[in-house]
């Protein structure tokens, strides 16, 4: 196709909501960042490494937090950006957003921030790279997703176990049939994050050290404890669902049909608090009343007649492990284990170790940047997933978890939580792609560009 025809197509396309219209190709970019808590410090790492980014404003409530920010682009040695907030206030990121200048936004603040501040970026034509979650409500992630249709802004959800780098290379056995046709699919949220709850959030503490949390301090205790609180469901999606959903190929040939969800009761916060050195019988969250079941279970189908199991389990005594489990007619996946079956290949009813798969299979991202990403948050996946971002939006291309995908798996939580308050009903997935799912094909990690 000839330039001209091909920017008219393309426009016809982003119209059409099939193609986003903004498909503006450039060199480098020019980012902001909203929350500059502990995630958006640690983002802050793969950011500031790249030639192809000028960070050049960024935003936070807490003074704290914004100074901590500058101290990491000072020592690498990077021009500062203009700061918003540290007053406290919460609405000084739509300064932000109000400046002319940016390609795009980092949006790395609590949840309940997410949708709002996505919305009015692609408002404002600045593309935007969300943290886990898209939304809270089932409402929020209509809202999000029209938003980014009518705008055409690019879209992406930041969520990095998709790059990891086992992941990816059982992304490669899937693609390249090693499980046969697959049948059935595990994961989830499975990290104690009991000290992150009751972390008091002083900065010259220790985690752990408190149990006065989300009164004071600088830490997600201020928010996410809240959630386990007033909420039930499957409140951490996207880690586990992620990469299932890029194996079973959902939006892209595949959907979800269906969703329910059972929880357990709630006891291991209000334990924690009992047990904890500070805590005890009658310090006062010892009153606090926790509707977050211990372990909540998802249960999705799919079109293509796979199930996915989600398991989200933070309020117990664990390691910490995502426990993916990927089977198909030809064999079994499980990362807990590191272990692979493959029938034929594998000796009878024997796990092989999954190294030797990992190695053979090893993805062309990973093979060309393990070194750039060394260093990077989380063994490295989180500089795949920040490095995705900018290479789609210089070149203008769809971005590799977009907006389907991100709302899909974020409005797990919703629909978890309406299943569960309609005593475990099994509810009817929405279609957020309204059909587009049958034509759409993969384009995830497809080469080794990003
Ligand atoms: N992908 C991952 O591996 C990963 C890891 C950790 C956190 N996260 C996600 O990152 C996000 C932030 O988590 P965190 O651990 O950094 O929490 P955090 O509490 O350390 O940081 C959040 C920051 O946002 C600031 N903030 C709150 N409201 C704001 C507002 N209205 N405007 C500007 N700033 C505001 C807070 O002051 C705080 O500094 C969450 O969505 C979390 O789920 C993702």
């Amino acid at each position: 196709m000839k330039r001209r025809e091909f920017i008219a197509a393309g426009a016809a396309l982003g119209a059409s909501g099939l193609l986003p219209a903004f498909a503006k190709k450039r060199d480098r970019v020019r980012v902001a960042m909203i929350g500059t808590g502990m995630r958006g410090q640690s983002q802050l790492g793969p950011l500031l490494s790249r030639d192809d980014v000028e960070l050049v404003a960024i935003c936070d409530t807490q003074r704290v937090m914004l100074d901590q920010a500058q101290a990491i682009i000072e020592k690498a040695g990077r021009r500062k950006p203009k700061e918003y907030g540290g007053n406290g206030d919460v609405n000084a990121w739509k300064k932000l957003l109000a400046r002319t200048d940016l390609d795009a936004v980092f949006i790395v603040t609590p949840w309940e921030w997410h949708a709002p501040q996505s919305i009015a970026a692609m408002e404002a034509g600045i593309a935007v790279a969300c943290e886990v979650v898209a939304g809270i409500t089932l409402q929020d992630h209509w809202d999000v997703l029209r938003t980014q249709q009518r705008t055409g802004t690019p879209y992406m959800l930041l969520e990095n176990v998709c790059y990891r780098r086992d992941v990816l290379a059982v992304l490669q056995m899937v693609r390249a049939g090693l499980f046969g046709e697959l049948i059935h699919m595990q994961a989830g949220y499975q990290h104690d994050l009991r000290g992150v709850k009751f972390n008091s959030g002083n900065p010259n503490e220790p985690y752990n050290s408190g149990v006065e949390f989300g009164d004071k301090g600088f830490s997600e205790a201020q928010w996410r404890t809240q959630h386990s609180i007033t909420r039930d469901g499957e409140l951490y999606p996207s880690h586990g669902i992620g990469p299932c959903a890029m194996y079973a190929n959902i939006h892209r040939g595949n959907r979800f049909t269906h969703v329910n969800a059972f929880s357990t009761k709630a006891r291991g916060l209000h334990d924690y608090i009992l047990k904890h050195p500070k805590g005890g019988p009658n310090h006062p969250n010892a009153q606090v009343k926790f509707k977050l079941g211990d372990i909540v279970t998802t249960t999705l189908r799919c079109e293509n007649g796979e199930t996915i199991i989600l398991q989200h389990d933070t309020s117990l005594p664990r390691p910490y492990s995502i426990g993916f489990r990927v089977q198909g007619t030809d064999g079994i996946w499980m990362d807990l284990n590191r272990g692979l079956h493959i029938e034929g290949k594998s000796p009878p009813h024997k796990w092989e170790d999954a190294q030797k798969y990992y190695d053979e299979y090893d993805h062309p991202l990973w093979k060309r940047y393990a070194e750039k990403a060394a260093g990077a948050g989380h063994g490295g996946m989180d500089w795949f997933v920040v490095h995705a971002f900018i290479e789609a939006l210089k070149a203008g291309e769809p971005m590799p978890i977009d907006i389907y995908d991100a709302v899909a798996w974020s409005a797990i939580t919703p629909l978890s939580e309406q299943s569960i308050a309609e005593d475990y009903k099994t509810l009817a997935f929405p279609d957020f792609t309204e059909g587009k799912w049958k034509t759409r094909t993969p384009i995830f990690a497809l080469d080794g560009r990003y």
